[in-house]
């Protein structure tokens, strides 16, 4: 199973980005090949400028097209997702989540804007065509406590993400039986 992690956050180091640090180590402990992506594989005048052939965003729609399942993180940025993070999804093909488990985290400064997922970034990755959106997971800063190379977690942090994780992996099970990737690919 291929799955894509993208990381939203304009900035580094970063606490969205931790988070799918810590979920891309433990995905290829069970044998999950993961490709992480940041908005930063990107130019930035690429994304807004609307380059639709920009070399970094072709690539990064071929291998979306090859993966069961993407990893979004995002920082809440008023009280939505970034901004940085919407430049690159307004660039995607409309299907280009057509058949893929979507697992969205967050983290914001605090719980005030925890519902942002729902209302602001799963709008969009339906939009996408996502063939199923879990429930996301939404940090509050104070439960990073480091974000460097090796991040830490609080441990009600950390129990929730990996729970997500669980639930995920099941989902791209699942979904593999049925996706058109791999029908077409047993026949
Ligand atoms: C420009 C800016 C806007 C922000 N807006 C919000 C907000 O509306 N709600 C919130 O809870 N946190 C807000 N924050 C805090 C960030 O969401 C939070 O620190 C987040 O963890 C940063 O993630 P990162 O380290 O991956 O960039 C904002 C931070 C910045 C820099």
């Amino acid at each position: 199973m291929n799955v894509i992690t993208l990381a939203g956050s304009p900035r580094s180091p970063s606490r969205s980005a931790a988070l799918l640090t810590i979920a891309q180590r433990w995905l290829e402990g069970r044998g999950i090949k993961v490709t992480p992506w940041n908005v930063f594989n990107f130019n930035a005048e690429d994304l807004l400028y609307a380059h639709f052939d920009s070399p970094a965003l072709n690539d990064f729609v071929r291998q979306l097209a090859g993966a069961d399942g993407v990893i979004i993180s995002t920082p809440i940025y008023k009280a939505s997702f970034s901004g940085a993070l919407k430049t690159l999804l307004d660039l995607l093909p409309e299907r280009a989540f057509e058949h893929k488990v979507v697992l969205p985290l967050a983290t914001g400064g605090s719980a005030g804007h925890m519902l942002a997922l729902d209302y602001a970034l799963k709008p969009v990755l339906n939009a996408l065509k996502a063939q199923e959106i879990l429930h996301g997971v939404f940090s509050e800063d104070s439960q990073i406590t480091r974000y460097d190379g090796d991040p830490l977690l609080s441990a009600a942090l950390e129990g929730r993400l990996l729970e997500s994780l669980e639930t995920f992996t099941r989902a791209l099970e699942r979904q593999s039986q049925f996706s058109p990737l791999h029908i077409s690919s047993a026949l």
